[in-house]
């Protein structure tokens, strides 16, 4: 049996009270699906800048109307000291994920940027250190590798940022590092790299990879890649995502807490094989897919060329051990984006 699993039946049989930020999001609501389905107390904190009523909306549709009830949303702002203290009162575990993700908004607006992942993040430990929460998760990135050519990515080994965003992210790590040092506070920083799975968002001008593919495949439409299609990374379904985030806010291993972990598969995939992955899944629900070959165009600013994680130190430390490997995970997603975007 897997530590995770025995998590679970620990957890189904024990309440605690979790606080979820960034809710209504991708990743969050997510992590909010499993949590009351293991009969969880969540408090939610979201303002819906990049997040979605209809996730928790669907959320709600896949639980108990008793598991729903023990869900509490609070409408508020990270960059709202107020707000997060409303938050985290009586909170246990806090699991932060609101932020604003995507490299390429973070070179056009470095301040706003800056003012959600830097300062709202620092409002959140604040607001959790002081209603002195058990432990602190928080999605760091897999940014933070920067230009540091090494692979695998090992956790010490970091290079210099390559965005404004990547620089968020570090000061994260940073804060949370001298919130241990300094009120002994208990954090764990997450790095995800290119995660992905149901309700990831397909609309914007800021969509990941994965669903903006795939919604321009189903329509018939352009799908661009930026370079020659080698670029690399190691892409994660959701459900690790969500286990890497249970087990790092309830690890009783002392050596395990004030730390940062890749949160990955430790697989790499070159946007050419993703490609063509997605395609083939898709063709025999849309025969439009047989000869659908991709647009190239320039490489992008801020973009790492390849990506890749050493996950040995969330298996060693934390017992994690991923369910999906990137097939797994995009049968499931495919099914999932088919329903949502067609149906
Ligand atoms: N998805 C990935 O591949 C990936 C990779 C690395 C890191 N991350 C990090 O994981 C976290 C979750 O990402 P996601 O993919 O679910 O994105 P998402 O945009 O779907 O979710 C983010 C949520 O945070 C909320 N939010 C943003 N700013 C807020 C604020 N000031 N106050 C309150 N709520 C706010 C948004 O409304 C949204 O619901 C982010 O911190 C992101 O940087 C994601």
């Amino acid at each position: 049996m897997t530590k995770y699993h025995e998590l679970k039946q620990h957890l189904q049989g024990n309440s605690h009270a979790w606080l979820i930020t960034g809710v209504a999001g991708f990743i969050g609501s997510n992590l909010l699906e499993t949590l009351l389905k293991l009969d969880q107390k969540v408090v939610g904190l979201d303002n819906f800048s990049t997040g979605h009523r209809h996730n928790l909306d669907q959320v709600e549709a896949r639980v108990t109307p008793t598991q729903w009830q023990s869900f509490r949303l609070i409408e508020g702002d990270i960059r709202n000291l107020a707000d997060c203290t409303a938050a985290c009162y009586g909170v246990d575990y806090v699991l932060h994920q609101a932020a604003l993700g995507s490299v390429p908004r973070s070179l056009e607006d470095p301040i706003l940027t800056n003012e959600n992942n830097i300062t709202g993040f620092l409002n959140m430990l604040v607001a959790a250190r002081d209603a002195q929460v058990q432990r602190f998760v928080y999605a760091a990135s897999s940014s933070t590798y920067g230009d540091h050519p090494g692979l695998p990515k090992v956790e010490d080994l970091i290079g210099k940022p390559l965005s404004p965003y990547a620089v968020t992210k570090y000061v994260n790590e940073l804060y949370a590092d001298v919130f241990a040092r300094c009120y002994g506070f208990k954090t764990v920083g997450l790095r995800y790299f290119n995660i992905f799975g149901q309700r990831q968002d397909p609309a914007g001008a800021y969509a990941a990879v994965i669903p903006k593919w795939v919604a321009s495949m189903i329509k018939n439409e352009s799908v661009f890649i930026n370079g020659d299609g080698e670029t690399s990374r190691d892409f994660c379904y959701i459900d690790n995502t969500v286990q890497a985030n249970l087990l790092a806010a309830t690890t009783d291993n002392p050596d395990a807490v004030d730390q940062v972990y890749n949160v990955a598969v430790g697989d790499r995939t070159s946007l050419n094989q993703l490609f063509e992955g997605i395609r083939i899944l898709l063709e025999p629900r849309f025969p439009h897919l047989k000869d659908f070959k991709p647009t190239y165009r320039d490489f992008r600013a801020g973009d790492v060329r390849h990506s890749l994680a050493d996950i040995s130190k969330a298996q060693n430390l934390l017992g994690y051990a991923p369910t999906h490997r990137i097939d797994e995970g995009l049968k499931e997603a495919m099914d999932w984006y088919v329903r949502d975007l067609t149906g």
